[in-house]
């Protein structure tokens, strides 16, 4: 496994990657999802056609705040700068590879502009082919002040609270290839139907002034893309486009260009990940569990995992070895042999009652090389070994794998009586200060042959004592 979940590596193997960018620039590795903290203008960041789907909502220009990129300039520039990236994804985008841009259908501040048909027909003169434009209806009912000219038809002002999501292709709409699609009977039926309906996503729960609902590249992702395509949102904001499609077992690739939304992206991909692993392993424990006592072979487990996963979320199950895997590593499943586990319950009871399990014995036996940890005596000597708890149980020690020792039986007894032989050590120390004060040589010279005994067998070693013959 990989340590530590955010690892700084230089530009990875992916090979989409420009060789140009590779030297200057530092991606964070997410298994199968890159995230670049870059600029989408910038058309070396990437060789050319890498992307079968595009998911993605440029910044408005209607003067939201973003953290560091400006986000009200003149109208003019804001259409150049929207026909550059334009042109970058397009020169990204395969053959037969979508775009779903998600924007305005028009801007009311500053000026009325009729912001969706202006980029519809930048992205077209670019070279994208139009296909299609889902209505989305956001249900946004905030306060509305502006009406213009009130109860009057001298200027009033109307206001249609949706957006748009424009779809748009390279080359062919009909895809060259077959591939797996996961959507659904239902979901297909109703997806079809350009007009969609859901809430936006709160700017204050995720931190982003615009983050779009989770349900809008889920929905786009099904449709327009199979399984094991490449996705990507040259505009990351908070991550949400590479967070679903990582789900849904594509390859996701972002950018952002704001630092702190680039570490936010980051951070939602990771939990995100972790809070599936977490649930992926509940589902696997389940399967095991309604197996108990059974060796299950590898095949059988993953393929009713995948199927299962599929029903409950709508979503792939990835890399479920990994799940097992890690199941074995906590001592919840024996290893019977290559690619075949088996879930016994009493080994649970086991964990429950503070024992190790057979599993854990054998990894802690193996870290010790088999032999004592106080006398380094092993079964090779005849010796019987046992696995200890270094904190005992009695005193809050758990069952993991860093609280175990190999301990040989001599050293497990001595251990075992340590609370009682304590007081004893305590006691002769009392002893011998008394004998010394009084001056009594022969209660002095016992006692300091008791302690010595206990020197000698390294026994309650933190209890120091001194022997001042010595
Ligand atoms: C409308 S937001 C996207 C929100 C995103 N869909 C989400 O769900 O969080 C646009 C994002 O693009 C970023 N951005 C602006 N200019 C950029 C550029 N040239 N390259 C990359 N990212 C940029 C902004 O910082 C902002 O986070
Ligand atoms: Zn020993």
């Amino acid at each position: 496994m990989r340590s530590g979940k955010t690892t700084l590596i230089k530009y990875a193997m992916s090979g989409i990657i420009s060789k140009h960018k590779q030297d200057n620039l530092v991606v964070k590795e997410l298994d199968a999802t890159e995230v670049l903290f870059a600029d989408s203008l910038d058309k070396k960041l990437f060789e050319k056609n890498f992307v079968d789907l595009t998911v993605t909502s440029p910044p408005y220009n209607v003067g939201i705040v973003y953290n560091s990129t400006g986000d009200d300039g003149d109208y003019e520039d804001y259409l150049k700068c929207t026909k550059k990236w334009l042109e970058n994804v397009y020169y990204w985008t395969r053959h037969t590879g979508r775009l779903c841009l998600n924007i305005p259908l028009d801007k009311n501040k500053g000026g009325q502009k009729s912001v969706g048909a202006d980029i519809t027909t930048i992205a077209q003169k670019v070279g994208f082919s139009y296909h299609s434009t889902i209505i989305w209806n956001e249900q946004n009912i905030s306060k509305r002040t502006a009406w213009g000219s009130w109860l009057s038809a001298s200027a009033p002002y109307v206001i249609a609270p949706v957006e748009l999501i424009v779809i748009l292709y390279k080359g062919d709409w009909k895809k060259n290839r077959r591939g797996e699609s996961d959507i659904t009977k239902e979901e297909f039926m109703a997806w079809t139907n350009g007009l969609w309906t859901f809430n936006g996503e709160s700017k204050k729960r995720i931190g982003h002034p615009a983050p779009f609902p989770k349900q809008l590249p889920l929905r786009c992702i099904k449709l327009f893309s199979y399984v094991g395509d490449t996705v990507f949102d040259p505009f990351l904001g908070s991550g949400t486009t590479v967070l679903v499609a990582d789900n849904l077992g594509r390859k996701g690739v972002g950018v952002e260009i704001d630092e702190t939304y680039y570490n936010l992206s980051i951070n939602r991909i990771e939990k995100n990940k972790e809070a599936n692993m977490t649930s992926q392993k509940e589902l696997l424990k389940e399967f095991f569990k309604n197996n108990s006592n059974r060796d299950i072979n590898h095949p059988e487990v993953v393929d009713w995992a995948v199927e299962e996963w599929r029903k409950r979320k709508g979503e792939v199950f990835r890399d479920p070895d990994r799940g097992i895997r890690s199941l074995h590593q906590e001592g919840f499943l024996i290893k019977v042999s290559k690619g075949v586990y088996r879930y016994d319950p009493s080994l649970e009871e086991n964990i429950k009652f503070g024992n190790f399990t057979q599993e854990q014995k054998r990894i802690i036996k193996e870290r010790y090389e088999y032999r004592c940890a106080v006398c380094g005596a092993g079964e090779e000597e005849g010796v019987e070994i046992h696995v200890d708890h270094i904190k005992p149980r009695e005193r809050g020690g758990k069952s993991t794998l860093d609280n175990g020792q190999v301990l040989c039986s001599t050293h497990n007894n001595f251990k075992k009586h340590f609370k009682q032989t304590e007081t004893g050590k305590r006691m002769f120390i009392a002893l011998y200060k008394i004998a010394k004060e009084n001056g009594d040589k022969h209660l002095q010279k016992f006692l300091t042959e008791v302690l010595g005994v206990y020197e000698k067998y390294n026994i309650n070693s933190q209890i120091e004592w001194k022997d001042d013959n010595k």
